[in-house]
């Protein structure tokens, strides 16, 4: 296992599947797919690896993408069209991937299996969700395609349809991933602009504009920010349960096996978005607390729709109040790469800006002193998700039991970790879902908190709501996204 001085970054982002990385384009399409057998599943895998985008590749790209961008303003000028693959516990067995009894319990279990942790439950129980995860169950594997272009994108698609039919492996669901249009680009469905705060992955990733993580949080081989490599045994033994962490996660028992190195444990989550739910509980109760509509909507992400911080930013200092009014209006430098994430909560420890039980501090609380000693920075989330399905038209009939495929849209969340346990689950059950975090009276993350359909969301300054649910878990799995070469040993 890798030593942090020792890494060959070049050498290592070529072994490493480029979603990681962080493809960011407009489109991508997703393949579920099971092997009919563990030899053809094989020989697909064998002719399909070659053609996977790289790590090195993926930043490469995205590096001179962003140059053109800043040079030309041009962004059609350098295009690409990457794919990847996830395999999911059940498609590792069926292969006969060796040491899988090494793997982590919360892999080995599925995510249907950890519904009850995570929240899963009422409309977003599994036995709810859709193809092909109908009752949380998963397919062998996810390929995921990726591209500016959309003619480019079917065309490899296409291809890979025709491998997958020569060797005798089935389609079993088809999703599709779209960017807003214009000029949502880069917005989610309630309107908010989202990836605005994502961790650089040390010496992996260039530093980007939400602080760094060491590659070990990501990728299975590597020093992590618990003071261990990602992947083997730790030998201090499990801390007790406490009420803030009354489920520790279990220390890895065993190295996990070598091929694992440079992998990755992948979410996805498949979350659909009632947006006319969502206007209709903003519009309901912001006036009972003193707020409009768009501000209540901006207290429960913690950010304005356009990613300005709540929080006043020193380079930007601005004279009107940022927590009521977008400061990016009277000072849009804030929403400049080295501002938009400049603020820490040590000034709003109360939450009179950005309410504790709000989407972004519940999911990176910064600075705030956590219990037990913990930290925000041991549980930062990588996220590489897109939007799915078709704009919202004010006036379309509300959601009732079943959505129509014309109004189906949200948010395919796909994160990547070295421990599902230890970041996803931690931060959804221990933080999101819990009324008491931080403190007892924060609420739930209005946002995420798919387990009650009444959560209470405390706005500091102006009073308690209590939030009807907008977010519905319609199905997802946990996955592993192994390195090119972990992808050669497993087809031997
Ligand atoms: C439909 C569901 C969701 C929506 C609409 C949504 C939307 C957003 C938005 C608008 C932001 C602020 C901009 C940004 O920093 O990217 C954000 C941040 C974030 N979200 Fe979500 N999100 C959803 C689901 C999730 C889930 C399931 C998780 C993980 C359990 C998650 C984790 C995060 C994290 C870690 C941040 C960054 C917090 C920070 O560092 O400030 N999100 N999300």
């Amino acid at each position: 296992m890798t030593n942090s001085n020792d890494i060959k970054v070049s050498e290592e982002l070529r072994d490493i599947q480029g979603g990681a990385i962080g493809f960011f384009k407009d489109h991508e399409r997703f393949l579920f797919i099971n092997c009919a057998d563990a030899v053809t599943g094989k020989a697909f895998l064998t002719e399909l690896e070659p053609t996977l985008a790289n790590g090195l590749e993926v930043r490469r790209f995205n590096e001179a993408f962003s140059e053109n961008r800043r040079h030309n303003g041009d962004p059609d000028a350098l295009q690409s069209t990457w794919v990847n693959i996830l395999i999911s516990r059940t498609g590792l067995a069926f292969i006969g991937a060796p040491g899988l009894e090494t793997f982590p319990d919360e892999f080995a279990a599925g995510m249907g299996a950890r519904n009850a942790l995570i929240g899963d439950v009422g409309t977003s129980d599994p036995s709810t969700w859709q193809a092909p995860f109908t009752g949380g169950a998963e397919p062998h594997a996810v390929i995921i395609l990726a591209g500016d272009n959309l003619a480019d994108l079917d065309a490899r698609r296409t291809k890979i349809e025709e491998m997958l039919a020569r060797h005798g492996v089935t389609i079993i669901g088809r999703q599709d991933g779209d960017a807003r249009p214009a000029p949502f680009g880069g917005h989610e469905h309630f309107g908010f602009k989202d990836g605005v705060s994502q961790p650089a992955i040390e010496k992996f990733t260039k530093s980007g504009k939400g602080g760094t993580i060491p590659p070990g949080d990501v990728f299975i081989g590597y020093p992590d920010s618990e003071g261990n490599i990602s992947g083997q045994p730790v030998s201090t033994p499990p801390p007790a349960p406490t009420p803030y962490n009354p489920t520790p996660v279990p220390p890895q028992p065993q190295p996990l096996p070598d091929w694992t190195r440079n992998g990755s444990f992948v979410v996805l989550r498949k979350l659909r978005q009632d947006v006319g739910g969502f206007n209709t509980s903003m519009a309901n109760a912001a006036p009972g607390i003193g707020l409009t509509p768009d501000q209540l909507a901006a207290k429960a992400f913690g950010r304005w729709p356009s990613g300005a911080p709540m929080e006043q930013v020193s380079d930007c200092p601005v004279t009107g109040n940022p927590a009521l009014t977008d400061p990016s209006i009277e000072a849009p430098a804030i929403l400049d790469a080295k501002n938009i994430n400049a603020f820490d909560f040590t000034d709003d420890p109360d939450g009179n800006n950005v309410p504790r039980g709000s989407h972004i501090r519940k999911m990176n609380p910064r600075k705030d002193v956590l219990p037990d000693g913990d930290t925000s920075d041991k549980h930062r989330l990588v996220r590489r998700g897109i939007a799915y399905g078709p704009e919202f038209t004010p006036g379309e009939p509300a959601y009732g039991q079943t959505v129509p495929d014309n109004q189906d849209r949200g948010l395919l969340f796909i994160n990547y970790q070295a421990s599902i346990a230890r970041f996803f689950e931690f931060v959804q059950s221990h933080w999101a879902n819990r009324e008491d975090f931080q403190q007892p009276g924060d609420g739930k993350d209005p946002i995420i908190s798919q387990d009650t359909p009444d959560g209470p969301f405390n706005v500091p300054g102006h009073g308690q709501v209590n939030f009807a649910r907008w977010v519905t878990t319609v199905g997802g799995g946990y996955f592993f996204a192994p390195s090119l070469s972990g992808l050669r040993t497993l087809t031997k």
